[in-house]
């Protein structure tokens, strides 16, 4: 019997592969359907800072305007149940998968700076998430705002949630930092159990015709799963925090390259909003006759063997490569 086990923000996991954030964990019956096709946890859609700082803004505004007291001013307003609705839903979801399923539940906070918001992570744990996500997106378009302040906003946010609840913590990260590992060490040393590399960034297009510039949301390819498999394979061993990839695992491939390079987990979405929730199956078939056929018996026996640590030449993952790969391209005919 093939030992897929693995361990991730001290959870033990029947396998390494998780549903990331997205419309596929929003309800409990979708939450329902991952567990039975064979994902061994799940992470609930992102609720915002942005939405968490409105919301207690608005409730503020409008109780300092009418009335001194707090209890009272619940009677003036009662748009009071509107505040809580966006939070009030996301611990009704958490509470109803805790509920309903067996695997484990990560809830998913998004946002970019410390705040009085953070104190929402409180109200996740108390609602039951085994561990919480937190999603540091973030676009700076300041040009007086440095790069050291935004990776000290990200720090101090993570010891922020640290302060404010007892459970682990995963920090998902963007790939465009100047030096990723410099920055995974402070998050490291900051508490964070583990980081999930990478965000993507949604670019938006533009419109010629309209002069317009749209949002556009594309589903992942599997070329994008390079990058991360290069961090990984640097990160591994350097931080204590466990390692998990997103972005463009879509294939037993894919997960196993993943685990290689040093990842505990390998999340996955956009294979499956593409060809459906029964790609997690047909992945876990294909990963256990793969590893059949290699002689593996388990998952943690091949974690890390494609790390920087272990590869007997490391520099393809090194500055060596750029020169040795651009070099090793071969003009055709066909190119002028
Ligand atoms: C429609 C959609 C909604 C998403 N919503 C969230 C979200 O709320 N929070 C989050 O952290 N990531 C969100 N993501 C990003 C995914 O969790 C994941 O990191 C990304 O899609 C890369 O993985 P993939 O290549 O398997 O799709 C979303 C992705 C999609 C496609």
């Amino acid at each position: 019997m093939m030992d897929l086990s693995t361990e991730y923000l001290g959870l033990k996991l029947k396998n390494p592969l998780v549903v990331s954030s997205s419309p596929l964990t929003e309800s409990v019956e979708n939450i329902l359907r991952l567990e039975d096709a064979g994902a061994a946890a799940v992470v609930l859609p992102s609720i915002f800072e942005e939405q968490l700082t409105l919301e207690s803004n608005a409730l503020d505004r409008d109780i300092s305007r009418g009335t001194e007291s707090f209890a009272e001013s619940l009677s003036y307003f009662p748009a009071y149940e509107d505040y809580r609705q966006g939070q009030d839903s996301y611990l009704g979801l958490l509470r109803g998968a805790k509920s309903r399923c067996s695997f484990p539940i990560i809830a998913s906070l998004n946002g970019a700076t410390a705040g009085g918001w953070v104190r929402f992570a409180k109200e996740i744990e108390q609602a039951g998430a085994d561990a919480l996500e937190l999603n540091t997106y973030s676009l700076v378009t300041d040009p007086f705002v440095s790069s050291l302040a935004v990776e000290q906003g990200i720090v101090e946010l993570v010891r922020q949630v640290k302060q404010h609840t007892q459970l682990p913590i995963a920090v998902k990260l963007s790939s465009q930092y100047t030096s990723i590992p410099h920055l995974a060490r402070q998050i490291d040393e900051a508490g964070a159990d583990a980081l999930v590399l990478f965000n993507r960034f949604y670019q938006p297009d533009f419109d010629i015709e309209n002069l317009d510039v749209i949002p556009r949301l594309t589903l992942s390819r599997p070329e994008e799963l390079l990058l991360r498999l290069h961090w990984i394979a640097i990160l591994y061993g350097n931080v204590r925090a466990a390692l998990a990839v997103t972005g463009g695992v879509h294939s037993a491939e894919d997960v196993l390259k993943a685990v290689m390079a040093g990842a505990q987990v390998a999340m996955t979405v956009s294979e499956l909003l593409a060809r459906g929730v029964v790609q997690l199956t047909s992945i876990q078939v294909d990963m256990v006759d793969w590893m059949e056929e290699h002689e593996y018996r388990s998952i943690d026996q091949m974690r890390g063997s494609l790390s920087r640590r272990s590869v007997p030449d490391p520099s393809p993952l090194e500055r060596g490569n750029y020169i040795k790969t651009l070099s090793s391209y071969t003009l055709r005919p066909a190119g002028f």
